[in-house]
């Protein structure tokens, strides 16, 4: 009644932006991205144990956050179809920043697969990756590593809206993501509010949404390739235009700041010298650059030329696993 998962967080290139419904967290259209080492969320769950608790990073969670921890544990009981009684939760990421990279997708699909282990349920990546969706959208793309796609799904219940892998990690090792922080402060509004009000009033949304579902196959057929720079363009533009379609919102949203603008600039600058290095941008302002190893030295320091507070360089991720040693 007792397990531990480590999953790590990802980035996507090509964005969700947008829910068809709230309460399941389905998409309006498919996203695509890289789950990303060495960054990792592990967390415990025991069953069976006093009362509700959850513990995020330290803390006691409170409010929404604790609530979306019970709720997929109250998912994984009615999988479970027996009495599993109460629910110990411990999990700590270790994100060297606070907010600056968003650590609920780890968290959400390392609690799936340690929910659904203590549960005594089947290691099954689509089972997780439904569960974890139910915590946060993106991280249904957690539960496996390398380049996976959330397809979006048609049935109103869900159970076709779930992330597959599309390519290993291993498939293409020379890869590189490198996270600018920025800014280290909580975002004014989050993803989920952000993404609600884009969707409620900009009258770019629908054409958002058809562009980046046609994105999908490209994005594919780049990574198949191990085109760097078709997938560069592809994620850059695709993250130009769900900022855009958020910029059209009325009042807009803007998760941009001048120092987002300045990097970019630089960026492209540097791109035209022959550095291979693009960028993708999620609701917030600290982009990610996509460049390869032989690269990565370069884009950490193009990004504290820029003011970065702190860089991290990623590789591909593996699967979110199953650890024989607890938290508690
Ligand atoms: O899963 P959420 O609610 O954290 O939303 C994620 C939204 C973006 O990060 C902007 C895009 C994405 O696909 O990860």
């Amino acid at each position: 009644m007792k397990a531990t998962a480590l999953a790590h967080p990802n980035i996507a290139l090509v964005k969700y932006w947008g829910k068809r419904d709230d309460a399941l967290i389905l998409p309006h259209q498919s996203s695509l991205s890289l789950t990303l080492s060495p960054l990792s969320v592990t967390t415990t769950v025991e069953f069976g144990v006093g009362n509700d608790a959850v513990e995020l990073n330290g803390h006691t969670a409170r409010g929404s956050e604790r609530e979306r921890v019970l709720r997929l544990l109250e998912s994984v009981r009615a999988s479970a179809k027996k009495e599993l009684g109460p629910a110990k939760v411990v999990s700590r990421g270790d994100f060297p920043m606070a907010a600056g990279l968003a650590s609920s997708a780890a968290g959400f699909a390392a609690l799936a697969v340690a929910g659904r282990a203590a549960a005594g349920l089947l290691a099954d990546p689509r089972a997780a990756s439904i569960l974890s969706r139910l915590g946060s959208g993106s991280a249904c793309r957690s539960v496996q590593g390398g380049f996976c796609e959330w397809q979006r799904g048609e049935r109103a219940d869900g159970e076709d809206s779930f992330a597959v892998q599309r390519f290993d990690a291993a498939h293409w090792p020379d890869v590189r993501m490198v996270v600018a922080i920025l800014d280290r402060g909580e975002k004014e509004v989050k993803s989920r509010d952000g993404m609600k009000h884009t969707v409620d009033t900009s009258p770019y949304y629908p054409a958002w949404v058809q562009d980046a579902e046609k994105e999908i196959p490209h994005a594919r057929e780049h990574i198949s390739r191990r085109d760097l720079q078709a997938l560069g363009e592809l994620c850059e533009r695709n993250a130009w235009r769900m900022h855009a379609t958020s910029m059209a919102a009325n009042p807009p949203l803007c998760y941009l700041s001048s120092g987002t603008l300045a990097l970019i600039q630089h960026l492209r600058e540097q791109r035209k010298k022959g550095m291979p290095v693009w960028f993708t941008l999620d609701a917030g302002p600290n982009p990610v650059l996509l460049t390869d190893a032989a690269h990565e030295v370069a884009a950490e320091a193009l990004a504290r030329a820029c003011g970065a507070l702190d860089v991290v360089r990623c590789v591909p991720g593996g699967d979110a696993e199953l650890k024989a040693e607890h938290l508690f």
